[in-house]
């Protein structure tokens, strides 16, 4: 048996930056938990359990999937490697939709949903939207019902399928978003950072990352109002601004503009419809 005092010596030790979260997350507590209880003995399941963890991280499983936790928005959502990890970058459309001249009470249509983060995210902000979000992914969409009850969303659908043939009827939307898999097929970064322990779904968009990008973009106009300003925004790779706003232009979207994160890179692209003089 050994103490959370001797197991924190030796990460310091060894440098495993991420142990105290880990030796946290075994016996259910927070960080701060094990500076106060230093003397805590743990029992034999829970050491092999937090040497099991550690070993996975060593090989660079992500920490999130580890401990089946990730904040977004301020938001502590479950994930699992059924759904990508939501990024901070992400935090940059939930912002950009926030701060759209909107009415406050409209139809909202996320594409893709994942953990829910973005729907979740906009759902608490703006309770009187009511949100539809979508994901071919049955596994992802039941962690997002999860997440949304947690954090007690109810003006928030989920719907199964593919970009826009998961909607049924002809309803419109005021505003569209959308973190689509924008990464090239066989791009090698798809080999660090924990992309290897994501879903591939989640991640690949064809030969060149736009194939879901030129979907989205180009069918949202006959999903957005006829007759009211509706927008459309979708986060994409540093590289791909020029592409998607050429995209974005020939689906008919005015005030077209590409924002960049906090590392100053192109990271999310906007556009109006009807288009205005
Ligand atoms: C980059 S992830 C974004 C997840 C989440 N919105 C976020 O920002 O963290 C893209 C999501 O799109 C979903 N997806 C991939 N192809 C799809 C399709 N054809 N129709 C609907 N969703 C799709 C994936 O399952 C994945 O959850």
């Amino acid at each position: 048996m050994s103490t959370v005092a001797e197991l924190l010596s030796e990460a310091r030790r060894l440098s495993l930056e991420d142990a105290p979260l880990l030796l946290a997350h075994v016996l259910g507590k927070d960080r701060g938990w094990l500076f106060a209880w230093p003397e805590h003995r743990l029992d034999d399941v829970q050491l092999k359990q937090y040497r099991q963890l550690l070993e996975r991280r060593r090989q660079g499983e992500p920490l999130a999937y580890l401990t089946g936790e990730r904040e977004f928005w301020s938001l502590a959502l479950e994930v699992s490697p059924a759904v990508l990890i939501p990024r901070p970058e992400t935090e940059l459309l939930v912002e950009l939709a926030l701060n759209l001249d909107l009415p406050e009470s409209i139809q909202v249509l996320e594409l893709g949903t994942g953990s829910g983060a973005i729907a979740i995210a906009l759902a608490t902000e703006r309770p009187d939207w009511q949100i539809t979000a979508t994901d071919t992914s049955a596994a992802a969409l039941a962690i997002a019902r999860g997440n949304a009850a947690r954090h007690q969303a109810p003006n928030l659908d989920f719907i199964q399928g593919h970009w826009y043939q998961a909607l049924s009827g002809d309803g419109k939307y005021q505003l569209i978003l959308s973190n689509p898999p924008y990464v090239m097929a066989g791009d090698p970064h798809l080999l660090e950072d924990g992309l290897p322990w994501e879903p591939p779904e989640a991640l690949t968009a064809g030969s060149d990352g736009l194939a879901d990008l030129r979907i989205i973009i180009s069918e949202a106009p006959a999903h957005l109002l006829p007759d009211a300003d509706g927008w459309l925004l979708v986060e994409h790779g540093y590289d791909q601004g020029k592409a998607v706003r050429d995209l974005f232009r020939k689906a008919g979207f005015s005030q077209v503009i590409t924002r960049q994160d906090l590392g100053g890179k192109d990271r999310v692209t906007l556009g109006c419809y009807p288009p205005r003089p």
